[in-house]
């Protein structure tokens, strides 16, 4: 069986205390479900969470980072680096890093190479903006995402890749994709990649939904066949909601 996760992306929050009394009340927390747990700080509090969070089941991963090992990338943070303080997954693609920082699916491409080659897993993120959905070219879109960042890889590839399905116009707006949407979505993803790379590999990855997902809205999308998760913006900010939606499976 494929394995479920909900990741808590933390985005361009918490300082350094911040960090430290969300880390205090996550690990007040029982978690229910099987699903694997991941949190998502800002670089600076990376290192304190990995340590902090290092005996418990929460895993602690990137928001970013460069396709260069090393270099005169000014502001940037290379795999190694990562890896040196015990990172082993790293999320590429989020619509935030395309939209403002102009990422494309060909830089994306080569982080998703780097981040392979430096034996990390990657959450690969994409998804339409709500003007591909009103047109009916979502699947379009998110089809060309997937081909354009993964599809050269080697179907062994995905053992280390995990999809995230996230919808422009879900994030952060409170509009979440409905049940059948995101279901929806993510079969036609998991087909795309059942006739790329076969039945064994569209089964076997992990695909996550990620847009004003709440513990209000949770159990119903994670009860969805092809929905195998979460990734979390606002509500893994609160370490309650974070959990109920962890335990919502
Ligand atoms: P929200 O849950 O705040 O909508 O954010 C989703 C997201 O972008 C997670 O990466």
């Amino acid at each position: 069986m494929r394995k479920q996760i909900v990741a808590g992306n933390w985005k361009m929050n918490n300082d350094l205390a911040q960090t430290e009394a969300l880390l205090t009340d996550l690990k007040k927390l029982e978690q229910t479900s099987g699903a694997e747990v991941m949190v998502a700080p800002t670089f600076t509090n990376l290192y304190h969470a990995f340590e902090s969070l290092k005996n418990s089941s929460i895993e602690v991963i990137a928001q970013n980072m460069h396709f260069a090992d090393k270099g005169a990338y000014t502001g940037e943070i290379s795999a190694g680096m990562l890896k040196s303080i015990g990172i082993k997954t790293v999320i590429l693609g989020h619509s935030e890093r395309r939209e403002y920082f102009n990422e494309t699916d060909e830089t994306l491409s080569k982080k998703v190479d780097t981040a392979l080659a430096n034996d990390m897993r990657v959450i690969f993120c994409f998804g339409e903006q709500l003007h591909d959905r009103k047109s009916g070219n979502h699947e379009t879109v998110v089809e060309q995402q997937i081909k354009n960042a993964l599809f050269h890889l080697e179907a062994s590839s995905f053992q280390n890749i995990v999809l995230a399905y996230e919808p422009v116009w879900a994030i952060g707006t409170g509009e979440t994709a409905s049940p059948e949407q995101a279901q929806d979505m993510h079969a036609f993803i998991r087909a795309s990649l059942a006739k790329q790379y076969g039945n064994d590999v569209a089964d076997a990855t992990t695909i996550l939904y990620g847009g004003s997902c709440k513990p209000g809205n949770a159990k119903e999308l994670f009860s969805k066949p092809d929905v195998d998760g979460g990734l979390i913006g606002g509500a893994s900010l609160v370490a309650e909601d974070f959990f109920a939606i962890v335990n919502a499976f």
